[in-house]
């Protein structure tokens, strides 16, 4: 537990920082980490940002997967996920292009995309560290409530309640949000050798009680963690309030 946003974005910064530059890297395996969106980690990212203008990071041996991304939303869009992860991150570091995965939601054959996913994450040796975030209903990436907690990558109906959440980012109005995505399972998140949540704010503070001290269920998909072995949830002080 941070006290703010700002630290709890610099206490997960630093432990990317570390985690990275503790792996060493061989020309067949690389260190793979799993990205979120969302408001939540955009600290963590400038604090990752400056931590590599100050020369103590690089992605030049890191392999990156993000988490979900919309359908049907062109690539360039705005608000789609790819662009909030150019503009975020990845324009500001040395990732190279061809280590960046990021699901395509304009695939001619959805289903196919995600196997694929699933498979180039098997392919690059599973996910080191997995970061995300949680939607104030307990998903995980766009693992909505009554998702099999053993789910693996796929096409993913959002519900009212998370279109209304995201609303903000598409003119205040849930009906353009669009209404599907595709999103990793919570299996493929269980699968990472670690797991890093963040989670920051009042509005997110039922869904952390849910998390850490409710039942293991699918209507709170965060709750896997809890079987997870190196799960870690950074929080700050508002999003303790219901523990
Ligand atoms: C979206 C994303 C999730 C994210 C959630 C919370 O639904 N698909 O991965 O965790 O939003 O977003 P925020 O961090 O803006 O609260």
């Amino acid at each position: 537990i941070e006290p703010d946003y700002e630290k709890l974005s610099l206490w997960a910064a630093e432990y990317v920082v570390n985690k990275i530059n503790a792996f060493n890297p061989t020309d067949d395996r690389k260190f793979v980490l799993g990205l979120p969106t969302g408001s939540s980690p955009i600290g963590m990212y400038q604090a990752l940002i400056k931590a590599h203008k100050e020369g103590r990071i690089s992605f030049k041996n890191v392999l990156t997967f993000n988490m979900d991304e919309y359908v049907n939303l062109p690539e360039d869009h705005p608000e789609s996920y790819h662009t909030f992860m150019k503009k975020n991150l990845f324009d500001h570091i040395d990732c190279p292009k061809e280590n960046i995965h990021i699901l395509n939601g304009n695939a001619d054959d959805l289903q196919a995309e995600c196997a694929h996913y699933e498979q180039m994450i098997k392919d690059a040796g599973g996910i080191d560290l997995f970061i995300g975030g949680i939607g104030p209903d307990g998903h995980i990436a766009f693992n909505e409530p009554g998702s099999s907690l053993s789910s693996r990558t796929r096409i993913k109906t959002l519900t009212t309640d998370t279109r209304i959440a995201n609303a903000r980012f598409f003119g205040g109005k849930p009906e353009n949000v669009p209404s599907l995505a595709l999103t990793v399972g919570v299996g493929t998140v269980m699968s990472a050798k670690e797991v890093l949540i963040l989670c920051n704010g009042h509005n997110k503070s039922r869904a952390l009680q849910a998390a850490v001290e409710g039942a293991v269920t699918q209507m709170w998909t965060i709750s896997s963690l809890q079987l997870h072995p190196h799960g870690i949830v950074v929080c700050d002080e508002a999003a303790c309030e219901e523990i």
